[in-house]
């Protein structure tokens, strides 16, 4: 399966997924890492892997429409089978997504639907809830609301911090991510409306 990565910021995820496409593990190519961000690390991490990469900054579009047809045409001519969304800090818009002819995913840094959008472990910490963790999701047309692929909880504890909250979630992102693509690349991933079946080794 040829799977694209987009990413605005560091790209520790992209380099999990990049670990386990290394290891085997992946059972996935990516072919491809764009970003919004020219400066974004994880242009960096795709470079010395050797994945070619884009760059689409909005300033270079004269409105987000055309940031977005750019974006898809890339997608296209690169034959791209699954969108990997990896802390792209933009809402793709309804027609990105309607005109996509491929699933896309995204993986967020709590337990959905509880805490969806921006600062999402600091919406945990703030609340005061005792577990947290991340969800791998389909994306839809909302923001955070597509249906659940995978989910992992970690405990919060009265001394966390956004900080140390935040690392005990990456920790598990970062192995959460390349299983959830590996599952939907051996086809063992079906979608009955909002609920999300995994067909696991037997
Ligand atoms: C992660 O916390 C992810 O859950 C969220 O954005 C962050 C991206 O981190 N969507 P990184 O760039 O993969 O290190």
């Amino acid at each position: 399966m040829r799977i694209a990565v987009l990413a605005s910021g560091r790209g520790s995820n992209l380099q999990s997924l990049i670990t386990h496409w290394r290891r085997g593990t992946l059972k996935a190519d990516i072919v491809g890492v764009g970003s919004d961000n020219i400066k974004a690390m994880a242009l960096e991490i795709a470079d010395q892997a050797g994945i070619p990469t884009r760059a689409f900054p909005m300033e270079s579009y004269e409105s987000k429409k055309d940031q977005e047809t750019d974006i898809l045409n890339w997608l296209e001519e690169l034959g791209v089978e699954l969108l990997v969304l990896a802390g792209y800090m933009r809402i793709l818009s309804k027609d990105f997504i309607r005109r996509a002819e491929y699933p896309i995913i995204n993986i967020h840094p709590s337990l959905l639907p509880s805490f969806p959008g921006l600062n999402a472990q600091k919406q945990a910490l703030d609340y005061g809830v005792k577990v947290s963790g991340c969800t791998v999701h389909f994306v839809d047309e909302g923001v955070d609301s597509g249906p659940i692929i995978l989910q992992q909880a970690v405990p919060v504890y009265e001394e966390d911090d956004v900080k140390s909250l935040s690392l005990r979630i990456l920790k598990v992102e970062h192995q959460i991510y390349p299983e959830a693509v590996r599952l939907i690349a051996e086809g063992r991933v079906k979608r009955q409306g909002r609920r999300v079946i995994i067909f696991r080794d037997s």
